[in-house]
């Protein structure tokens, strides 16, 4: 990849197509340009704010495109290692340790990678387990074998009840089979100090890597969460920072017009106290679908809020929606053109396709068919994205659109960073901890207590006496 050629960066820059989130083009619903110029405080602002604290506090993902060039080597040569001794390779994790190597894998990969023979393959078969669901589990403990297989345990608190329940299964099955040699088949990503993982990576002497303070788990895909899995399966984490830090220096004005991140952050935020509540990101590309369970729970969690720094109460966020183009045009899109005025759609396109599949001429005796021959899937799926985006604003309806020149880990580490910049301008717009996420850590309380962990005793007593379901709601 040719990251290091200025013009080849340049010729791979993302764009924000925001015309139909104007009045001029969707109408009543639209903003008028006056309205954009109003924002220019604010926006200026919430740029501001992140400009300086970034690398402070838990904004370290801001500098991971610039301090990692040792890890960065470590892991490269990690990676060898792995795709050299194992078939199979395994992320246990959960959340932000787990659905960023997905999203990466499913973008850069080929779509059928397991099935692929292992010559056609970079790297050793990759599954990335995110749930306890014992089905699950069972499932792919009949698919791999363990002892052949490299597990990447990663939890950035080291004391996730999912994670760690999946490494005692794990650990138990391979200390089984391959005694004091099983410490061989776990990697421990984890934090430097805190949590039980670094304490049994320690005790076992396990490869580790270390989620840097100030890393919080959805911000975590470009530090070793992201980029060991990546460089396992053979992909240029490199040009992954590359194009992280290309899009930083893309972002790095305070105005709407020039900072493509900060320009999503204000459309989304005006969307908002609109009461555009729901936020769809459609990707018109299988290998983005992922994409948008990483960008579900960055912007989820990061935005859900109840309070702003200054203590008041608010209670804000967007409900974000998964949506793949075109596949959901036949199930969700009369929703998005003829439902409620409540959703903003973000589509995320691509210019060039890493493949090109001609449509052979056909089926001449049958007008509505024949009409597809000569032309190529390519250009149906950009004419389907075009013809989407164009119904919703003649619906009224406000999109917008990020292109991708193409698919590639350049473009990807620019969309990722896009993402993390946009969520971190927007928390600041509302004036809330962006990086905390007191809603998840009262599940996994409550999970500690139902399952009667030491020092949950109260929480325990507390479910207990909740009032018990009563029968007349139960059908
Ligand atoms: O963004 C977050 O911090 C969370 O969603 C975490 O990623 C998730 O709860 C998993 O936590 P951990 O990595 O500590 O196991």
């Amino acid at each position: 990849m040719n990251f290091r050629n200025k013009d080849w960066r340049n010729s791979m820059r993302l764009s924000v197509d925001y015309n139909y989130m104007m009045k001029k083009f969707i109408g009543e619903d639209g903003f008028k340009d006056a309205e954009l110029n109003e924002m220019k405080e604010m926006a200026a602002d919430a740029f501001d704010y992140v400009a300086e604290n970034r690398g402070k506090g838990m904004m370290g993902w801001t500098e991971l495109p610039y301090n990692q060039k040792e890890i960065v080597e470590d892991i490269i040569a990690t990676a060898k290692e792995v795709r050299r001794k194992f078939k199979y390779f395994v992320v246990l994790g959960i959340g932000g340790s787990a659905l960023g190597p997905n999203a990466v894998f499913n973008a850069l990969c080929h779509l059928h990678y397991n099935e692929l023979a292992p010559s056609k393959r970079k790297g050793p078969k990759f599954y990335v387990e995110d749930n306890v669901d014992p089905e699950r589990m069972a499932a792919l403990l009949d698919v791999i074998e363990p002892e052949k297989t490299c597990f990447n345990v990663i939890t950035k608190s080291g004391a996730t009840s999912e994670t760690m329940t999946q490494y005692l299964i794990i650990n138990d099955i391979l200390t089984k089979s391959l005694g004091d040699k099983a410490s061989e088949n776990i990697i421990a990503t984890t934090d430097q100090v805190k949590g039980n993982l670094i304490k049994l990576a320690k005790q076992h002497g396990y490869k580790t890597f270390t989620i840097p303070d100030g890393v919080g788990g959805r911000f975590s895909e470009l530090c070793p969460v992201g980029l060991l899995p990546a460089a396992v399966l053979g992909l240029d984490i490199k040009a992954l920072l590359a194009g992280a830090a290309y899009m930083d220096g893309v972002c790095n004005k305070p105005s709407i017009a020039k900072n493509p991140a900060l320009a999503c952050a204000v459309l989304q935020y005006m969307a908002m106290k609109r009461g555009k509540n729901v936020g769809v990101m459609m990707p018109y590309a299988d290998s983005l679908k992922l994409m948008s369970d990483w960008y579900c729970q960055l912007w989820a969690e990061s935005l859900g809020k109840n309070v702003t720094l200054d203590k008041k109460p608010c209670n804000v966020g967007q409900t974000p929606v998964k949506s793949l183009g075109v596949t959901d045009q036949h199930s969700q899109v009369q929703l998005y053109t003829e439902g409620p005025f409540d959703k903003v759609v973000t589509f995320l396109s691509v210019k060039e396709y890493r493949k090109e599949v001609k449509i052979p001429h056909g089926c001449e005796d049958i007008p509505d068919v024949a009409f597809l021959g000569g032309h190529t899937m390519n250009e149906l799926i950009a004419a389907e994205n075009k013809a989407t985006a164009y119904a919703l604003a003649k619906a009224g309806r406000q999109n917008y659109t990020i292109w991708l020149p193409q698919v590639n880990e350049f473009t990807l580490g620019e969309l990722m960073y896009l993402f993390e910049l946009q969520t971190a301008y927007a928390g600041a717009m509302f004036n809330i901890d962006t990086y905390n996420q007191p809603g998840v850590e009262a599940g996994k309380q409550a999970t500690y207590a139902l399952l009667g962990k030491k020092g949950y005793e109260a929480k325990r007593e507390e479910l207990d006496s909740a009032p018990a379901a009563e029968e007349k709601y139960i059908v």
